[in-house]
């Protein structure tokens, strides 16, 4: 793990926040850098002047970041382009650049602050505003060991990091982690009507559904080393009440559903990225 890290934060949104909350957390760094028009959020006040220095002023940040190690970008994609070019004169040839922006690729990056710099692209999701979520990550050529170990450490700190050598493989691990989090609570949803459906009250079938996945997710983290279909044996006695419903989840057309459901968020990843 890097420490004493000089990191440059642009944009403290919900995922920037996530970001520096773990890195508070993790004491990574030996100072912050943030730009954000907003201001710093409140949770970080006791972090600041030192060691959260916060500005809301593109030249004023530039100014102050420094010579930064790594510039983590966490705005919006709509505005990265006039984003980068506020401070793009300002990164130091060494810098690692390191994004966590959906849909923009290392080529756009490269065309902002030249081929030369290290970039990495990647993708985190929801719950690493908890320190659980998972990111996967690709860099371009200039990227040396040392940037992968300050951007593992970056990552690390709100979750597990993968990484992949082809930025193509980014538009499906979009649609299955990055997008994720919204299915499953799309599956508490769906549970709780079909309990509805079934007879209970509607707020006892979401405490039922809700607390069901929070504590299928649990085991799923304690017996990491089972397979989910050798979790999913262990609770289906033979000719029992879940093997009955497992018949009809199983019978091809859900995973059907969800096939459709990742090729599309695919589609849409890759259309986004061009
Ligand atoms: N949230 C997720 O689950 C998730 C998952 C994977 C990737 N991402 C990526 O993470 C990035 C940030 O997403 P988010 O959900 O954290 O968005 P967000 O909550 O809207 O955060 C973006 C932050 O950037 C600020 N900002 C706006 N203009 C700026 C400027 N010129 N310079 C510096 N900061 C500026 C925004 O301020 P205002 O509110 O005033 O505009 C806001 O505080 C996106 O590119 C997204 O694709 C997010």
């Amino acid at each position: 793990m890097t420490k004493n890290l000089n990191i440059a934060l642009i944009g403290c949104g919900k995922m920037g926040s996530a970001m520096l909350r773990g890195w508070l957390s993790a004491k990574i760094e030996d100072r912050v850098t943030v730009l954000d028009p907003v201001g710093l959020p409140e949770e970080f006040a006791a972090y600041a002047p030192n060691p959260v220095t916060h500005y809301s002023d593109a030249a004023r940040f530039s100014e102050k970041a420094g010579k930064a190690d790594v510039y983590v970008m966490a705005v919006k994609p709509q505005i990265m382009d006039e984003v980068c070019k506020t401070i793009a004169p300002a990164i130091p040839g060494d810098a690692l650049i390191l994004s966590i922006a959906a849909g923009q690729t290392i080529g756009a990056f490269e065309s902002r602050f030249g081929a030369d710099k290290a970039i990495i692209r990647a993708m985190p999701n929801t719950p690493a505003a908890i320190g659980k979520g998972i990111s996967v990550a690709v860099g371009n050529t200039p990227v040396t060991d040392t940037h992968k170990d300050m951007a593992d450490t970056l990552l690390q700190s709100v979750g597990q990091v993968e990484w992949v050598d082809r930025e193509d493989l980014l538009d499906p691990v979009t649609a299955v982690s990055g997008s994720g989090p919204a299915y499953v609570f799309l599956l508490i949803e769906t549970l709780a009507k079909a309990g509805e459906n079934a007879g209970l009250d509607a707020d006892f079938a979401m405490k039922l559904a809700r607390q069901t996945v929070i504590g299928s997710a649990a085991l799923a983290e304690q017996e990491s080393t089972l397979p989910a279909s050798k979790l999913r044996e262990n609770v289906t006695s033979p000719g029992g009440t879940t093997a009955a419903a497992l018949d009809i989840l199983m019978d091809g057309k859900w995973q059907d559903i969800m096939t459709a459901a990742i090729a599309a968020a695919t589609k849409r990843s890759k259309e986004l990225s061009s």
